[in-house]
């Protein structure tokens, strides 16, 4: 077995063949700037890439992806990345993107201590060991998760609204509106749980992510519609 990986490069070429073919100056366009207007936090997993779910080109969404997409206020990567789209790139969208099945929100939701991906996990857990009675009482596992990854979704668009990052962009005025997504696997359809993020004063009047935690029949009732929107935007017009 060959240790090259010329099959990849292979892919390559024939990616640029087709892209050359359809848009001769795709690449011309490519090298002189970018001008994304839209941040995406996502998953690390491999069957979630910002491009192929939103059908964008390149060039057209900065992209930020970890670990059950969890911002942490010291990491410098995460940090990097927002301060860089905001006040470099100017995006006016910060998507947070979560999906079903997320297996760091499993693991979170197992409670294990055994390795680094735990510490990384720890503000999932600990919200899951705070709602312990809440999130146990579903009785399907994959329903209990599935809701922790809906509430992980709202969480991660708090702590980015929450970093001075966003706070200053606010404050001066600058258009940056956050939302917080989910990614369905078996449907490969997004649905938009909010939160709507669009000011300082947005934020302070969101009710607690306890709040959420208890009331989960308005997330619900929200992803409801959205499901029903997406899958009505589908149907043939003509
Ligand atoms: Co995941």
């Amino acid at each position: 077995m060959s240790n090259t990986l010329n099959h990849l490069l292979d892919r390559n070429v024939a990616w640029v063949d087709r892209k050359t073919a359809d848009d001769p100056d795709f690449f011309r366009r490519m090298a002189e700037q970018q001008m994304p207007r839209y941040l995406w936090v996502s998953c690390s997993d491999s069957r979630i890439t910002a491009n192929d779910v939103l059908d964008l080109d390149p060039g057209e969404i900065f992209v930020h992806r970890n670990i059950a997409n969890v911002v942490h206020s010291s990491d410098m990567n995460i940090l990097s990345v927002l301060e860089f789209a905001i006040e470099g790139l100017k995006v006016e969208h910060v998507i947070v993107c979560g999906h079903y099945g997320c297996g760091g929100v499993r693991r979170a939701l197992a409670n294990e201590r055994s390795a680094m991906v735990d510490h990384w996990l720890q503000p999932i857990s600990m919200l899951y060991l705070k709602h312990r009675a809440v999130f146990d009482a579903i009785p399907d596992e994959a329903a209990r998760i599935d809701r922790m990854c809906e509430i992980n979704v709202e969480m991660q668009v708090r702590r980015i609204a929450a970093t001075p990052i966003v706070e200053k962009a606010w404050a001066r005025g600058q258009p940056l509106h956050l939302h917080g997504w989910i990614y369905a696997l078996h449907d490969g359809l997004l649905r938009d749980l909010g939160p709507h993020l669009s000011a300082i004063e947005e934020r302070e009047a969101l009710p607690s992510i306890d709040h959420r935690v208890l009331h989960p029949a308005e997330a619900v009732s929200a992803i409801r519609r959205q499901a029903l929107d997406a899958f009505s935007a589908l149907e043939p017009c003509c």
